[in-house]
C-alpha cells in the first residue's frame, strides 16, 4: 500500500460526506459516517464505529471494538484500545428522546486509553494522559496522569512516550526511555517546552 494513500477495506463503510485525511487506513466491518473529519495517517481497526460529525486529529490508532460517538473529540496521536467504551449520554433512557443533551467529551493529543477501559461522558482527558486497562474514568484527567480502577485514579504520571515516569524526588522526573525531563511541582509540565514540541512534531506530523 503507498504511503498517503487512503485505504477502505471492501468491507468497511466510509460516507461520502466524511473526510479522511492522507495515509488512514480503514479495515473490515468498519464504518465512518457522515460529516466525520479524521486527520491523516490514522488507523481505524476492526467494528470501529465513527459517528456522525466526529472531528479526529492526525496519527490516530484506534483498535478493534471501538465506537466514537457524537460528542467525542479525539486529537492528534490519541491511542485507544480495543474495546474502550465512549457514552454520551449522562441520564439514557430508552423512552426518553436525548439528542440534544450530549455531554461533549474531550481526549486531548497523545492520550492512551487501555483495553476495555469506559469514559463517562462530559470528562476532559488532559494531553498525554494514560488510562489503565479496564478503568472507568468519571471526571476530568489532568496532563500526564496515570490513572486506573473504577472509578480512575491517579497513581503515578506517564511521560509523553508512554513510560511511567520514575519521580527524582518531588518535582522532578525523567524518563528512562527518551529522557524527556518534567517539573513536577505544580502537576506534570514538560521542562523544555520548545525541545518537547520539537519531539512531538516528529512524531505525529513528521515535520
Ligand atoms: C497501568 C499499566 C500501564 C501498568 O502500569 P505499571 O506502572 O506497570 O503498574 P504496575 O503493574 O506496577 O501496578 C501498579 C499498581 O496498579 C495496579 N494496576 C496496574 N494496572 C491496573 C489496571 N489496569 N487497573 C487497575 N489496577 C491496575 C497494580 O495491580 C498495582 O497495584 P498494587 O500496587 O496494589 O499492587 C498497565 O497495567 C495497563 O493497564 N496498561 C494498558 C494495557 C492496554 O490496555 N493495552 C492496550 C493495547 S493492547
Ligand atoms: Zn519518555
Amino acid at each position: 500500500m503507498t504511503e498517503g494513500v487512503v485505504y477502505v477495506d471492501s468491507l468497511a463503510v466510509v460516507a461520502p460526506t466524511a473526510k479522511l485525511g492522507p495515509g488512514t487506513k480503514v479495515w473490515a466491518f468498519s464504518r465512518v459516517a457522515d460529516g466525520a473529519v479524521i486527520g491523516m495517517h490514522c488507523q481505524f481497526g476492526q467494528n470501529v464505529y465513527v459517528d456522525r460529525g466526529v472531528r479526529i486529529g492526525d496519527r490516530v490508532k484506534v483498535q478493534n471494538n471501538v465506537s466514537i460517538y457524537s460528542g467525542v473529540e479525539i486529537g492528534d496521536g490519541v491511542f485507544l484500545g480495543p474495546s474502550c467504551v465512549f457514552t454520551n449520554v449522562e441520564f439514557p433512557r430508552a423512552f426518553v428522546e436525548r439528542k440534544t443533551e450530549f455531554a461533549p467529551t474531550r481526549v486531548g493529543r497523545g492520550v492512551t486509553i487501555g483495553a476495555n477501559a469506559t469514559i463517562v461522558c462530559g470528562v476532559r482527558l488532559g494531553e498525554f494522559c494514560f488510562v489503565g486497562a479496564g478503568g472507568v474514568v468519571t471526571k476530568d484527567v489532568v496532563p500526564f496522569a496515570l490513572v486506573v480502577g473504577n472509578p480512575a485514579r491517579r497513581i503515578g504520571w506517564t511521560c509523553a512516550c508512554g513510560e511511567r515516569l520514575p519521580e527524582l524526588g518531588p518535582v522532578r522526573a525523567r524518563c528512562r526511555r527518551c529522557e524527556l525531563g518534567y517539573d513536577l511541582s505544580d502537576s506534570c509540565r514538560v521542562e523544555d517546552p520548545e525541545r518537547f514540541e520539537r519531539w512531538w512534531l516528529e512524531r505525529v506530523k513528521g515535520a
